[in-house]
C-alpha cells in the first residue's frame, strides 16, 4: 500500500498503481482530486486532507512525497518523520523528490527567481537526510540538480 502526500493530479499515484495493490493519493486541493478521479486506475483513492494530518493506511509501506514539502518548516517537517517513523514497518520507505539545496544557496547560480530563498523556507538536502537518520531512517540523497534532489528513506 502506498499514500502519496500532496498527489496533486496524481502523476505519481497512477504511475504506482499497476505495481501495488493500492494507492491513496492526499491533497488538500479538492480541485486538484477531481482532475486526479479522472480515468485514473481503480486501485487509485483520493482522499481530501492535510497530509500534517494523514489518514491512517492498513498495511502501508511506502510513502510518497514529490514537490509537496517545500513549504513546510522545519518543525512540520519533523513531525512528519515522526509520524512516518511510527506508521511504517521496518524496512518500508519515504521517498521525496523536491527543492532542497545539496550546495549552499550563495553557490548556485541561475535558480534567480525561481527558487528564491525569501519566499519561502528551503531545506539542506544534507540536513534533512541528517534529520531522517535522526528520527531511525537510512536515508540515500540522489542529486538530480544543485536544488533538486531525491531523498529515499528506509525505516530501520
Ligand atoms: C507542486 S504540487 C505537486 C503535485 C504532485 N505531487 C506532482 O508531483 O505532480 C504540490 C501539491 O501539494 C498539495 N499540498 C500542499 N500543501 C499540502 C498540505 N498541507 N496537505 C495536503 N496537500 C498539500 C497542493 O495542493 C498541490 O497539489
Amino acid at each position: 500500500m502506498v499514500l502519496d502526500l500532496g498527489c496533486g493530479t496524481g502523476n505519481v499515484a497512477r504511475t504506482l498503481a499497476p505495481h501495488v495493490r493500492r494507492v491513496v493519493g492526499l491533497d488538500c486541493s479538492a480541485r486538484m482530486l477531481d482532475r486526479a478521479r479522472l480515468g485514473a486506475p481503480k486501485n487509485c483513492e483520493w482522499v481530501w486532507g492535510d497530509l500534517r494530518q494523514a489518514p491512517k493506511v492498513e498495511g502501508l509501506t511506502l510513502i510518497t512525497a514529490n514537490y509537496a514539502l517545500h513549504h513546510m518548516d522545519r518543525e512540520e517537517l519533523r513531525t512528519l518523520w515522526r509520524w512516518a517513523q511510527r506508521t511504517l514497518p521496518p524496512g518500508g520507505k519515504l521517498v521525496i523528490g523536491d527543492l532542497f539545496y545539496s550546495v549552499p544557496p550563495d553557490q548556485v547560480e541561475g535558480i534567480d527567481g525561481w527558487l528564491d530563498p525569501t519566499l519561502g523556507e528551503y531545506h539542506s538536502a544534507w540536513a534533512l537526510m541528517k534529520e531522517l537518520e535522526e528520527h531511525g531512517f537510512q536515508a540515500v540523497l540522489k542529486v538530480l540538480h544543485p536544488v533538486i534532489g531525491t531523498l529515499t528513506a528506509m525505516r530501520l
